[in-house]
């Protein structure tokens, strides 16, 4: 088979990785891919246009395509592939407004009763204000549409609600932002594969979301993840229960099969999990985390998803634990800088590293993005695995590299 797969960070060179495993494949791209995927397979030039890459995919003769990232998705490429007959594991654009949507995403869970924090939708910046005076803080103010994790909010003064409003609403072309009940607890990643009526939770995860250590600075795509999370299974089975089968089944009343994997951001409360957000694809670096702990052939699994054959199907998971660091450019996340020489010494045995943002430049290999490289340990405990990690990360660190030294800690004091 000719399996393609699209996007250009850490996940998609974890899927590149894992994929490059499977007996099925005999060809493999990468679109447009990064330098670390460079080292695996054949690069295809692409300018993120989703009618040119399904036209491609078509002549070159593309059995199954896997996507990474949401923007794609929320652009329709599932529909462009679909529409000439291809193969691809990854929602069609009405599903994936589960991300590209946050309004769209809480209407969804209202309308079928999967819990989440209280909310209210704005697009008038004069009524989200005096929202704001009505309720005060704590509260989370969300730009509805995708944001790459940015768009979030956490306000704990009145000053700071007020301006994350005026932020996303004063602009010309207006907005629409979620303005949310603060929830607490602890925060972890559950992944399901879902061909649209089978969901098949992956193990749980959690990431690290903010830049520094102890969950301080501002928001990032995520600067470290392990797996599994230590859930227990009476709240793994609620989220089950409660929310990733109801949103498939809640879909689908609504005329929309969703075909690939759905990523549930939870918040433990004392009540139970809540959700915080949902994406439409892998979480990126949850999947790097994960995707070394799978032993099934995840071509095997696409497949499976993206033909409707998923009932049945049962996963294996590695024994131990999985922890990945990423390392970001300086400047991160607001203006990483670019074309930083980075040295990767061949990783050692339980150590794999991951490419994010890199380019090669001439021979030589150069940063091209905020987060540029993720080190992902594994070890027969999450303990050993963030040992070896980071025993690693002390070897390829690059001139003001910026990852925390923290990862792991919530869930290693949780277990
Ligand atoms: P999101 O992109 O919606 O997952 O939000 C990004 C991050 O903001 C989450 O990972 C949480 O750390 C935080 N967050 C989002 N919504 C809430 C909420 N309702 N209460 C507390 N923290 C939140
Ligand atoms: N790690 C967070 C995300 O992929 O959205």
């Amino acid at each position: 088979m000719k399996v393609l797969v699209v996007g250009s960070g850490g996940r998609e060179h974890a899927l590149l990785w894992k994929a490059a495993q499977s007996p099925l494949v005999d060809r493999l791209y990468a679109a447009p891919g990064n330098a670390g995927m460079a080292a695996l397979v054949e690069l295809v030039p692409w300018n993120g246009d989703v009618e040119a890459l399904a036209e491609w995919a078509l002549a070159e003769g593309i059995d199954l395509t896997l996507v990474g990232p949401e923007a794609p998705l929320v652009e329709g490429i599932a529909d462009a592939f679909l529409e000439r007959g291809l193969r691809i594991f990854g929602p069609t654009q009405k599903a994936a407004m589960i991300e590209g949507s946050k309004a769209f995403a809480k209407g969804l869970m209202e309308r079928y009763g999967i819990p989440t924090a209280r909310y209210r939708v704005f697009q008038d910046p004069i009524l989200a204000l005096e929202y704001l005076e009505e309720v005060g803080v704590p509260i989370v103010i969300k730009e509805s549409g995708l944001a790459a994790g940015k768009g979030v909010t956490v306000a704990l003064d009145l000053h700071t609600a007020k301006q994350a409003v005026m932020n996303l609403l004063s602009g010309p072309e207006g907005g629409e932002v979620v303005v949310e009940e603060f929830l607490e607890g602890e925060e972890a990643t559950v992944l399901a594969l879902t061909d649209g009526e089978t969901v098949l939770p992956l193990l749980p995860s959690q990431d690290h979301k903010r830049l520094l250590d102890g969950d301080r600075g501002p928001m990032t795509g995520g600067m470290g993840a392990v797996a599994p999370y230590p859930m227990d299974g009476a709240t793994l089975r609620r989220v089950e229960e409660e929310i990733l089968r109801p949103l498939i089944r809640g879909l689908r009343a609504e005329g929309v099969v969703y075909r690939g994997v759905i990523y549930a951001g939870l918040m433990l409360t004392r009540e139970g999990p809540k959700v915080l957000e949902f994406n439409a694809r892998f979480g990126d670096p949850e999947a790097q985390a994960l995707l070394p702990l799978l032993h099934n052939d995840l071509v095997e699994l696409a497949l499976r998803v993206a033909e409707g054959r998923l009932r049945g199907t049962e996963l294996a998971w590695r024994e131990g634990a999985s922890a990945c660091v990423v390392l970001a450019a300086p400047g991160y996340p607001e203006s990483p800088r670019r074309g930083i020489p980075l040295h990767v010494p061949e990783p050692p045995e339980a150590v794999l590293v991951f490419h994010a943002g890199t380019r090669r430049e001439g021979g030589a290999l150069v940063s091209a993005g905020g987060r540029v490289l993720n080190v992902v340990g594994l070890g027969r405990d999450l303990k050993e695995a963030l040992d070896r990690a980071y025993a690693y990360v002390g070897q390829v660190g690059f001139p003001g590299a910026l990852y925390r030294r923290d990862i792991g800690q919530k869930a290693l004091r949780r277990a």
